[in-house]
């Protein structure tokens, strides 16, 4: 089957020859300049997902990490002058550990630590700062009693109203 044989010959040049093109074609990729915990492959688009999924988990924008290059008008990502930015680093590398060795979680084909466990959300809920504080333990109406003042000295005077629970 001599026509067979040139026909599939022919589709699988065909292929070829698309997929050349199809890699040629493609934008020159400028590629993240500054990327020290995310993958040096990451995609545009899967680096976007992360930033929203940071952005939103802390309940801040872009700029609460990133500086504005003034001279530029435009948004200066890859440099580090934030604070905020090597804190999301530390975050992020925290959080990787924290999901690898208590629920074992797998790299994904990026060499991402694949979700499960904790995120930042789990963390934040839309707070760019957690409240570093103890639960309050209720022992009965009115809370915890005073601690009895020691002889001889007089007892403090009470604690303020707490503010209203309003969260
Ligand atoms: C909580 C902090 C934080 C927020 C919010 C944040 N980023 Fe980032 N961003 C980072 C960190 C950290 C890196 C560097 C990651 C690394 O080192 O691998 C980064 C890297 C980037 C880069 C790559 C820069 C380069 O060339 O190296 C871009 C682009 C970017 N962010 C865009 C955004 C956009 C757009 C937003 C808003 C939707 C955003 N980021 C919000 C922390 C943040
Ligand atoms: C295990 C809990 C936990 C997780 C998970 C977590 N964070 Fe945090 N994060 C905190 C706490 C607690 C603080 C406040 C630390 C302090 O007061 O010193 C904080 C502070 C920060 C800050 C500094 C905020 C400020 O006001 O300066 C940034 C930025 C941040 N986290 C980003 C992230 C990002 C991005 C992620 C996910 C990659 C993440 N965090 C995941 C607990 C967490």
């Amino acid at each position: 089957m001599l026509i067979n044989r040139k026909v599939l010959a022919t589709l699988g040049l065909a292929a070829v020859v698309t997929v050349v093109s199809l890699t040629s074609m493609a934008p020159e990729k400028e590629g993240f300049k500054n990327l020290k915990v995310l993958p040096k492959n990451i995609t545009d688009k899967q680096l976007d997902h992360v930033m929203d999924e940071w952005a939103h988990s802390l309940g801040v924008r872009c700029g609460f990490c990133h500086v504005r290059d003034e001279a530029a008008k435009k948004m200066d990502f890859a440099s580090d002058a934030k604070p905020e930015k090597e804190m999301a680093r530390k975050m992020f590398k925290m959080m990787n550990k924290i999901n690898e060795k208590y629920f074992e979680a797998k790299k994904d084909s990026l060499g991402m630590i694949a979700e499960s466990g904790v995120n930042c959300y789990s963390c934040h809920r839309g707070e760019s700062h957690p409240e570093v504080k103890m639960p309050e333990i209720h022992r009965g109406p009115g809370g915890p009693p005073p601690a009895p003042a020691a002889p001889g000295t007089t007892p403090p005077p009470p604690p303020p109203a707490p503010p209203g629970n309003n969260n």
